[in-house]
């Protein structure tokens, strides 16, 4: 393997995972990504210099795109999506669009050009659906079944990448992992926002009463489970990622605060989200066998360092919620005390 398509890759954990390969590979990649809101160029500012790396600006969707890209790669990873749960309760469409009608244009480029070696799709806990509490972690094998419409749309993907192992033998690997956080990650998901939200000021909102579970990991482990997934993965195998680290939202929160030394108050309990998952727990035993992985990074060290980096960066997440974002932020998250 010379020569990786990552799509997606101006995105949270798609920019976190080519950092990782550049710095811990030699591989050339090429980075196919449409800069949707959640695409920034800067997550791979340092980066671009670097002659091993190039950037296509397209859509995973195109074909026209696509494939000319599918004839001079070995192995494709397929970070892009539409990523944000509650964008998919205002609107579900970009989500079929990216998800699946964007995975089957990969599929079909890649089956044309009949050179790839793997194809490596980044999925999530969500598929399975939500846990009761003294129900065990998700397993490989578990049944789908998707609550919210992002979630739907990544199921949907997966099956689509199942079809086409089964169907034309297409060297399809699919990774699950669970909730990601560090730096990077978009501010309209819990951690970030809520550490960006404490640092400028601004109300906590917190969804029903706040003890919904999440297993949360930290994005390099998660990356370094897509390198382990890619180069030692069976054509065919779902193999589950987590970080064997549930905590409620509240947990997480008042950690935060905890770090930033600031009050509690700051917590606002507000409408649950419809639909909203209970838990997501993630069975990694397949992974710890077969691949030889497991997280590295545990919650206290990695929050830690995460807060670090939103202090240290304040200019990355003010342009964004400043800029194109403004508009949906303000509606959404921006309450004045
Ligand atoms: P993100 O929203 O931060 O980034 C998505 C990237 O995809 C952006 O750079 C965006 O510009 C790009 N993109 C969107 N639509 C595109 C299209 N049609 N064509 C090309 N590029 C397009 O997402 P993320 O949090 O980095 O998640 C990456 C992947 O990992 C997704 O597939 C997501 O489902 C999966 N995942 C995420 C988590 C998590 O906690 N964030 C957990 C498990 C799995
Ligand atoms: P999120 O980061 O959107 O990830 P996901 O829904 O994919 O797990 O949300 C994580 C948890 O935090 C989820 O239970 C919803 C909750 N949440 C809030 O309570 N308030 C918020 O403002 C956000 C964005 C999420």
């Amino acid at each position: 393997m010379k020569k990786i398509l990552v799509t997606g890759g101006c995105g949270f954990i798609g920019s976190n995972f080519i950092r990782l390969l550049l710095e811990e590979r030699d591989y050339e990649i090429v980075n196919l990504d449409a800069l949707t809101y959640a695409g920034n160029l800067e997550n791979l500012h340092d980066m671009k210099d670097d002659p091993r790396y190039r950037f296509v600006k397209g859509r995973i969707e195109d074909e026209k795109t696509v494939l000319p890209l599918m004839d001079e790669v070995d192995a494709v990873v397929n970070f892009a999506a539409e990523s944000h749960v509650d964008r998919s309760i205002h609107s579900a469409m970009p989500f079929l669009t990216t998800n699946c009608l964007g995975t089957q244009n990969l599929l079909d480029c890649f089956r044309r050009a009949g050179r790839g070696k793997v194809f490596l799709h980044v999925s999530t806990d969500e598929v399975y659906g939500s846990l009761g509490k003294d129900d065990p972690p998700f397993k490989e094998t578990d049944k789908l079944r998707p609550n919210s419409p992002y979630s739907a749309s990544k199921a949907a993907s997966d099956l689509l990448c199942r079809a086409a192992w089964k169907t034309f033998k297409v060297p399809v690997v699919i990774t699950r992992c669970s909730n990601n956080y560090g730096p990077f990650q978009f501010p309209e998901k819990l951690i970030p926002l809520m550490i960006i939200n404490a640092l400028s000021g601004r109300r906590l909102p917190v969804y029903g009463d706040g003890k919904n579970i999440r297993d949360w990991i930290y994005v390099e482990d998660h990356c370094r489970g897509v390198l382990c997934a890619l180069e030692k993965g069976k054509p065919g195998f779902i193999y589950n990622f987590g970080g064997e680290c549930e905590l409620t939202n509240l947990e997480v929160i008042e950690k935060i605060l905890e770090i930033l030394k600031k009050d509690r108050d700051l917590i606002e309990f507000v409408k649950d989200r419809p639909g909203h998952d209970r838990r997501y727990a993630m069975d990694i035993t397949l992974v710890k066998k077969e691949l030889s992985w497991k997280p590295e990074t545990d919650f206290e060290k990695g929050i830690s360092r995460t807060v670090s980096w939103y202090m240290e960066n304040r200019t990355w997440w003010q342009r964004i919620i400043s800029g194109e974002y403004k508009d949906y932020y303000k509606k959404h998250y921006d309450k004045a005390l």
